[in-house]
């Protein structure tokens, strides 16, 4: 299961169209205050069969506030997601994968980390991300980030890449299908 964090961004729609090519679905855990701007990438990616996911209102490092602005943050986010696309978020993303016990007890949602990093956000080299991705093992949730225009132009690399070892792109719900997750608990892979 690709995940995209952070966005949507100015690449977003780039890499829907990819992902499309492709036939390919991903999850999006995005930001309350970038969906609530950019409403229409928000709702094509919804209808395209993409899964959206709840990363806060602006990446703060949810550890580190108080109980009331975790719930703000969370909150505000799948109002505004809600608001756009008229379905609540099922899975949380909390940013920096950072997280206590408040955030798992108000999240009220699976709490969605990865299996494998790529580091996209610090080497902006796409043949360099490509070749991490590519090494995603089967059942695991691979995270990168569709503010960066290298880690997009990756993307067909990387899908190809994978498809060719057999395996199918799915959002986070067809990772887990038939297993029910329960909330406030970690996931990292289909295990
Ligand atoms: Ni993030």
């Amino acid at each position: 299961a690709l995940t995209f964090d952070d966005g949507p961004s100015v690449y977003t729609n780039q890499l829907l169209d990819i992902l499309k090519e492709n036939d390919a679905k991903a999850t999006f855990f995005v930001l309350g205050k970038s969906a609530k701007v950019q409403k229409n990438t928000v709702l094509r990616t919804f209808h395209e069969g993409h899964q959206i996911g709840n990363h806060s209102w602006d990446h703060k490092d949810l550890k580190k506030l108080s109980k009331a602005d975790i719930e703000q943050q969370i909150n505000e986010t799948n109002q505004t997601i809600k608001n756009i696309t008229g379905k609540v978020p099922n899975v949380l993303r909390p940013p920096y994968g950072s997280y206590n016990n408040s955030v798992k007890e108000i999240a009220k949602m699976p709490i969605i980390l990865w299996d494998l990093d790529p580091l996209d956000w610090k080497d902006r080299d796409a043949a360099l991300v490509a070749q991490r991705m590519s090494e995603a093992k089967p059942n695991v949730i691979v995270l990168a980030h569709d503010i960066h225009k290298s880690t997009v132009e990756a993307m067909p690399k990387v899908i190809s890449a994978l498809k060719k070892k057999g395996y199918h792109l799915v959002t986070i719900d067809q990772l887990f299908a038939g297993k029910s997750l329960i909330n406030g608990q970690i996931y990292n892979k289909r295990k």
